[in-house]
């Protein structure tokens, strides 16, 4: 978390006091560095200077307009899953053709938008979807570029919900059966088919399970060639993890280089589909504590960020680093449960976190920049938290806050009753 340091105990994103954005802004609001997102995707870019390659962003990880747009500027690509985050990208200024579309459940008018549009290529996930993105675009009279999301089944190591590469996974087609339905897309007129995927699972934090894959991928890709199909580019999905607290995940070179090594002297496109990697120590989730409320056997500090807000702890019981915005001088250091105001027991954002709080204190919660804001929903009737972007000493808000107004939009009563 470069991008977020203490001085003289005041937590700072790049040149800016987080408390400052707390003050004009409220809390919960999440906070974004420019200058991390903007390291981030470089550490890809760089490894793959001189390739044949396309860093596609993975929308899904934080999408904001603001975020995609930083991203755009320094010529990435998006992989997006949605006829929403297709649109979310063009708006923040991506390009078409740099585009690819993941996904199990495409939608006819989905793919119609794509084909319109004119983005790289769709990641095919099954034989049903062939034939509907092959119907969508002899409808259109276009041909739409495919590449099929193979299942490499590899085990990723990872949490089972966010575990993708296995042969129980709803994920892909089964490797066994690819070459087969390769021929079956190749012989659909309406289909280019020009590359091969995978994707095994997220916050990977070590190369053996990506190497797997990719060995196992490049055994169908010769398999292929021997029928006359030939593959263009391989797209390699995302997953590579991050330092939530103490994991020691290789950084996207070593990773990109791992990789290189080991295609050797063959003549393939590359694609990668990073998230967590770009987005996730680019940002922080600062929430207020309310209320301390001391019990026998434990101290809850209710904080206003809850589940709603950040679901990654009750979801998949992950860790993320709580920090204070200000260090305290004085007063106890004591463990604390961060509790939500949601009315689960689930709704917590972390256990028994050794802190020096008093109510009216803010917090960080670290490591929010990824599947964070995005995961984020109205339960209980809350607003959504406003987010920032922090560019070197300035701040700019990249979403307001919900409004009342807005949790009820789209809704009415029924008609007055005539009974
Ligand atoms: N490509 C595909 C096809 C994906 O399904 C995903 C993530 C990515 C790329 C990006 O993976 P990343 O580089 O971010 O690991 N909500 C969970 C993570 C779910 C990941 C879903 N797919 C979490 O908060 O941990």
């Amino acid at each position: 978390m470069d991008s977020f340091e203490y001085r003289n105990g005041r937590l700072h994103c790049e040149e800016v006091p987080v408390a400052r954005i707390a003050e004009e802004l409220g809390t919960p609001v999440y906070i974004y560095s420019r200058d991390a997102l903007e390291r981030a995707y470089q550490s890809y870019a760089e490894a793959l200077v001189g390739r044949d390659a396309l860093v596609c962003y993975a929308v899904k990880a934080n999408s904001n307009i603001g975020v995609l747009n930083v991203l755009a500027r320094m010529g990435a690509g998006f992989d997006i899953v949605s006829l929403g985050e297709l649109e979310r990208a063009l708006k923040a200024g991506g390009s078409a053709d740099k585009i690819v579309f993941s996904g199990v459940g495409k939608k006819p008018e989905e793919i119609a938008r794509a084909l319109e549009v004119g983005i790289h290529c769709f990641n095919v996930e099954s034989e049903a979807e062939l034939g509907r993105i092959n119907a969508v675009a002899a409808e259109m009279g276009k041909v739409a570029p495919i590449s099929l999301r193979v299942n490499p089944d590899v085990d990723a190591g990872t949490h089972p919900y966010i575990s993708t590469g296995l042969k129980e996974n709803k994920f892909g087609v089964d490797i066994d059966e690819a070459v087969r339905i390769y021929k079956a897309a190749d012989a659909l007129e309406n289909l280019n088919v020009i590359g091969m995927d995978c994707h095994i699972g997220s916050q990977l934090t070590e190369i053996d399970p990506f190497l797997d894959a990719l060995d196992r991928l490049l055994v169908q890709v010769d398999r292929l060639a021997e029928e006359g199909i030939h593959i263009r580019h391989l797209d390699l999905g995302g997953g590579l993890g991050v330092c939530y607290t103490d994991e020691q995940p290789p950084q996207p070179q070593e990773y990109i280089a791992a990789i290189l090594e080991r295609l050797g002297d063959r003549k393939l496109g590359l694609i990668f589909e990073p998230g967590r990697s770009i987005a996730a120590n680019a940002g922080i989730l600062v929430t207020e504590v309310e209320f301390l409320k001391p019990t026998g056997n434990k101290n809850f500090a209710i904080i206003d960020a809850a589940m709603n807000d950040l679901i990654r702890p009750s979801l998949y019981s992950a860790y993320q680093e709580i920090i204070p915005v200000t260090v305290r001088e004085d007063g106890e250091t004591k463990p604390w449960d961060l509790v939500g105001p949601v009315c689960e027991t689930g709704d917590f954002l972390g256990k028994d976190r050794e802190l020096n709080i008093e109510a009216g204190d803010l917090l960080a919660v670290c490591s929010a920049g990824a599947y964070g804001f995005t995961m984020a929903s109205n339960y209980n009737t809350r607003p959504r938290a406003a987010e920032v972007m922090v560019d070197d000493n300035q701040f700019h808000q990249i979403r307001k806050r919900e409004s009342i107004a807005d949790l009820m939009h789209g809704e009415k009563l029924i008609p007055r009753d005539h009974r």
